[in-house]
């Protein structure tokens, strides 16, 4: 595509511009704009770059292990590993609250991430991988007040605090075009196709109280939802999918006996740019299939069932 290959060669003159023979960090989650971000300024500056990956335990199977030997294996980025899930848990425990949870990981985040960038030597930029409608529903509704809907823990206080000044080559993107730009930087297929995934990860699907014990739940019911998108070729046609493990336990029979054991709900929806969405019509075939296998591989999940809430009026998480 001619047009991202000039906007490539654009974006990586302009970083070079900016940042010139100093230091930048980035943070990097796993999803696909942070990772687009952190390889086009990779391309532009080398090892002038340093990753920066947190993990807060709150990500999905074997995601951590994907992404650092993605980065360093394969692209050869300088990347630390920051393995913080109990500190994130712990100060979780008994948080509840959508807002709360976001603020909780948030400030987190930012302490985490300070302290590892601190080690950093003389870097003096901060990159994200900001995106236009990021910017847009975080910030206004045009002619109103101010008004957030939910706090995006990735655009935030991180850059004023740390006296860093940010580097954000997606800002003008939406989804579609950091995909295409991804592509443009050889990303593999399967990274850049990969659903989004929100900062807060698994926090925000698990609403109520977080626990080791429901994340890991829910992650393995994620696991065989995803594998069964997969297996019927609907991943590439689907925008996200993901389970969300509900704070309700309810009565099912199995064999000779009753068990009690936690519902969830199946999400999927397509959308081009995140801000409207709809459900995605998936068989009755399809969703039957996925309830069984849920029930019989996870142990803790008796009850499924799927959600068919557009955006508007339902966000297309949960929290
Ligand atoms: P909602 O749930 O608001 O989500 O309809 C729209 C899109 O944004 C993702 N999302 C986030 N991404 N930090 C992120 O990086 C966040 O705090 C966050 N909250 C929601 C969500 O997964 C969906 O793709």
């Amino acid at each position: 595509d001619w047009t991202m290959a000039a906007y490539k060669d654009e974006a990586i003159r302009k970083i070079r511009e900016q940042v010139g023979d100093r230091k930048v960090i980035c943070g990097l989650s796993g999803g696909v704009d942070s990772s687009v971000a952190a390889v086009l300024i990779h391309e532009a500056i080398g090892d002038q770059l340093t990753c920066v990956f947190v993990d807060h335990g709150l990500l999905r199977l074997n995601e951590a292990d994907e992404v650092v030997s993605m980065f360093r294996d394969n692209y050869n980025i300088p990347l630390i590993h920051a393995d913080e899930s109990d500190l994130f848990l712990g100060e979780l425990e008994g948080v509840s609250d959508p807002e709360e949870k976001r603020k909780t990981i948030g400030r987190l985040f930012i302490d985490v991430f300070q302290k590892h960038a601190d080690r950093i030597d003389g870097a003096e930029f901060l990159a994200q991988g900001t995106l236009y409608p990021d910017v847009i529903e975080s910030v206004s509704f045009s002619g109103g007040p101010s008004v957030t809907i939910k706090s995006h823990h990735n655009v935030g206080g991180l850059p004023e605090k740390m006296g860093l000044k940010l580097v954000e080559p997606l800002r003008e993107l939406f989804k579609d075009e950091v995909r295409a730009l991804g592509r443009e930087l050889g990303l593999p297929d399967s990274f850049i196709g990969r659903h989004p995934f929100p900062g807060p990860g698994l926090a925000i699907r698990c609403p109520g109280e977080i626990t080791r014990d429901k994340l890991e739940i829910l992650r393995k019911a994620d696991a065989v939802y995803i594998d069964q998108i997969r297996k019927h070729g609907l991943y590439d046609e689907i925008w996200q999918a993901f389970v969300a493990i509900l704070p309700v336990r309810t009565v099912g029979v199995m064999g000779d006996g009753r068990t009690y054991d936690y519902a969830c709900a199946l999400r999927a929806v397509t959308s081009v740019d995140g801000m409207t969405a709809d459900y995605f019509p998936f068989t009755h075939d399809f969703l039957g299939e996925t309830a069984t296998r849920i029930i019989n591989e996870v142990k803790g999940i008796n009850r499924v069932t799927y959600d068919i809430t557009s955006k508007p009026p339902g966000t297309i998480e949960w929290e």
